[in-house]
């Protein structure tokens, strides 16, 4: 039996990257029907942005920490516990404004401490090696090669937050080019878009699949 942590981003009802977690929970599901799931929608119910109190915290032992310092330190525990109690971990992703929402940024900014999920001294994060999946929808294209590659500052981020900051097994997969349908001007893209997203599914219900026969 395996745990999973599944946090979705996106405000949007008809969300592309919420139907690629979707395609993951369902796979996963059927492999793995023992498994648990605990559950954000960060775009309905956001966590707090840090405040002072709450970075200072992070830095200082228990002991010294006044009572504003402790409440912040609660917040940022309640979220750090349910990162460490996942074995696996999937975040669903829009592209805004070139990267991540900032919903998704302020939950990045609350659950890494130094000392509970990651290290500046270089000893492991107690999350080294277990698998994320990031799943993502960008409006337009930035594959390998298209003009606009340099510019994605959400797989790729998302890739050094989980991968080099926790030392996860990050897989990024993504769909391209969502805006197609809706912009006139890139109505010529819309098959692009519409084989991006099918072939987003089938990786994306793939990497569900191997993560599922996964002893954990
Ligand atoms: C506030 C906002 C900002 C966006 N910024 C970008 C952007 O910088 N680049 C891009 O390619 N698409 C951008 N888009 C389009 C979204 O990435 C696209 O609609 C995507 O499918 C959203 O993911 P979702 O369907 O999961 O909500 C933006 C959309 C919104 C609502």
């Amino acid at each position: 039996m395996s745990h999973l942590l599944h946090i979705d981003s996106s405000v949007s009802q008809t969300s592309v990257s919420k139907a690629l977690a979707e395609t993951f929970r369902r796979v996963w599901a059927e492999e793995n029907p023992q498994g648990t799931v605990t559950y954000r929608d960060l775009g309905a119910t956001p966590v707090p942005h840090l405040t002072e109190a709450a970075v200072v915290a992070g830095f200082l032992p228990e002991s010294m920490r006044d009572s504003e310092q402790v409440d912040a330190m609660l917040r940022r525990e309640e979220l750090i516990e349910e990162l460490l109690a996942s074995d696996i971990v999937l975040i669903s992703t829009p592209m805004y404004n070139w990267s991540i929402p900032s919903t998704l940024k302020a939950w990045i900014d609350q659950v890494l401490v130094n000392g509970r999920t990651l290290s500046f001294d270089g000893s492991p994060s107690p999350m080294a090696g277990r698998p994320a999946t990031v799943v993502a929808s960008y409006g337009g294209g930035y594959s390998p090669g298209a003009p606009m590659e340099k510019a994605n500052h959400c797989g790729p981020y998302l890739e050094t937050v989980f991968g080099q900051g926790l030392g996860m097994q990050v897989e990024v997969i993504a769909a391209q080019l969502s805006l197609a349908s809706r912009v006139p001007a890139m109505a010529h893209l819309v098959p692009i878009a519409d084989k991006s997203q099918a072939t987003a599914h089938e990786a994306v219900a793939n990497r569900a699949r191997n993560l599922a026969s996964v002893p954990v």
